[in-house]
């Protein structure tokens, strides 16, 4: 590309362990947290792993690289990033959607972002460990109901976001990941270790590992194809836009391949961190959102440690939320910059009071406005089944078509391997651009159309 002028006043990523850690802090969420063990007890075990680890490897890493080569050919916003590469053609729409979709995705975390932020304060005062005896279901239905206190929550944790974002790319987003997600690393692993010492967590272990082939059916397969895209934030310009801020000298396929690992082997920790404890307390494993904010809580009233391991999982569940908030905002942020022309800091306080008023209306109908139904689903509800199940699968969809369809394929392999300069396999990268081309878009289609019926 020709614009080394432009480039150079683009704030950049410093190195490619930065792009590394912030594009893991992305892919690492709280779908990592509670959604992954859950949907392994749910659905086979390792059964359901192994098919898990298989789309990863072969659809998920080459949708990765797809938007990777946009971002970092293009080095613009997801919208500007259509414009230059096929200039004169309605593919910008595309961009547009990477635009729209944080907002619907970045409401409902954010509420679930501030319920972290509401349980670590609860941690810190050790109301976990007082009474042994309360009743959790009840104190998570009375918080969450509240009309108040949830969007007090919400703020703060939106605050948070924004602060990392307003400091830009290299002094934000990648400062913090850098420090934020090795600690996030540690304390997951003191947590899993404590999890599978504890008596009784054998059976856990095996509820997370023996694998059920028989329990494979189509739904689980599209279950694991649908948490794989979520949790490696694929579909929503998140790659798209910090491929743009990353040195033409970065590994696409080896940054791509160590986000997947990472986010990988982080929901595993996750899953060996939660599932013993469930299992050694004789509870529910199946039960989403409640795993987290209702069981856990019991969990840690009732282990030796509980109040110290509490504090140090729910700082955990605030930073893995806040790592993947921050690159939601970013795709919006970026774009306003670049696309409208204006400040920074006009732009994150622009999506800051989009993004608050979005979230206190998924916040209040859970609670206030919970009669305020669309095709049967409250807003909070609505917003989680209307990103995952259609913004993210068009996103995804549409990206893999232009690489595929569109775009040069010399351009693709320039990119892939930094014009020639990396010696990849032939058979390697026909494999990529096969999948690319053909597999991607097929297998997301089915799962599009599965979700449904
Ligand atoms: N991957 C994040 C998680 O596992 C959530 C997420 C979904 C996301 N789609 C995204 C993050 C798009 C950033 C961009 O919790």
């Amino acid at each position: 590309m020709a614009k080394e002028n432009h480039l150079k006043e683009r704030d950049n990523f410093g190195s490619s362990f930065g792009v590394l850690v912030a594009l893991a802090g992305s892919a690492v969420g709280l779908g990592n947290i509670w959604r992954f063990p859950y949907l392994v007890g749910q659905d086979g075990g390792a059964a359901f792993i192994i098919l898990y680890l298989l789309f990863v490897a072969v659809v998920c890493l080459p949708i990765m690289c797809s938007e990777f080569i946009i971002g970092r050919r293009s080095q613009a916003n997801t919208v500007t990033a259509f414009k230059k590469l096929a200039p004169g053609t309605k593919w910008y729409l595309v961009g547009l959607l990477c635009v729209v979709s944080p907002f619907i995705i970045l409401s409902f975390y954010s509420v679930v972002g501030g319920w972290s932020i509401q349980y670590l304060v609860k941690a810190f005062s050790f109301q976990f460990t007082a009474a042994a005896d309360t009743d959790f279901a009840a104190l998570f239905t009375d918080f969450t109901t509240n009309t108040w206190q949830p969007v007090f929550y919400l703020f703060i944790f939106l605050l948070l976001t924004a602060a990392i974002v307003i400091l830009g790319v290299n002094k934000g987003i990648e400062k913090f990941s850098k420090v934020m997600m090795p600690v996030l690393f540690v304390l997951m692993i003191i947590i899993a270790v404590r999890a599978i010492t504890m008596p009784g967590a054998g059976e856990g272990l095996r509820y997370l590992f023996k694998p059920d082939f028989s329990k494979i059916n189509s739904r689980v397969a599209l279950d694991a194809l649908g948490q794989a895209f979520f949790s490696l934030s694929l579909g929503m310009g998140a790659v798209i836009t910090y491929g743009s801020y990353s040195s033409k000298k970065e590994n696409i396929l080896g940054i791509s391949s160590l986000t997947a690992i990472s986010d990988t082997v982080f929901a595993l920790i996750a899953g060996c961190a939660i599932m013993p404890a469930v299992f050694a307390f004789g509870m529910n494993p199946s039960q989403g959102p409640g795993l987290v904010f209702v069981v856990l809580p019991q969990i840690f009233a009732n282990m030796p440690l509980g109040g110290i391991i509490a504090i140090i999982f729910f700082i955990s569940l605030l930073l893995a939320a806040l790592s993947s908030s921050i690159s939601l905002l970013e795709v919006v942020t970026a774009f306003m910059v670049e696309e409208w022309k204006i400040k920074r800091k006009a732009a994150v306080l622009i999506a800051f009071v989009v993004f608050f008023l979005l979230g206190i209306a998924c916040s209040l109908s859970i609670g206030p406005w919970a009669e305020f139904k669309v095709f049967g689903l409250n807003i909070f509800d609505l917003f989680d089944k209307v990103s995952s199940n259609i913004c993210m699968m068009l996103g995804a969809l549409f990206i893999v078509l232009f690489v595929g369809w569109k775009l040069d394929k010399a351009a693709v392999k320039d990119e892939l391997t930094n014009q020639g300069s990396l010696k990849l396999p032939r058979p390697l990268m026909n494999f990529i651009l096969f999948i690319i081309k053909y597999v991607a878009p097929l297998v997301i289609l089915v799962i599009a159309v599965g979700n449904f019926l």
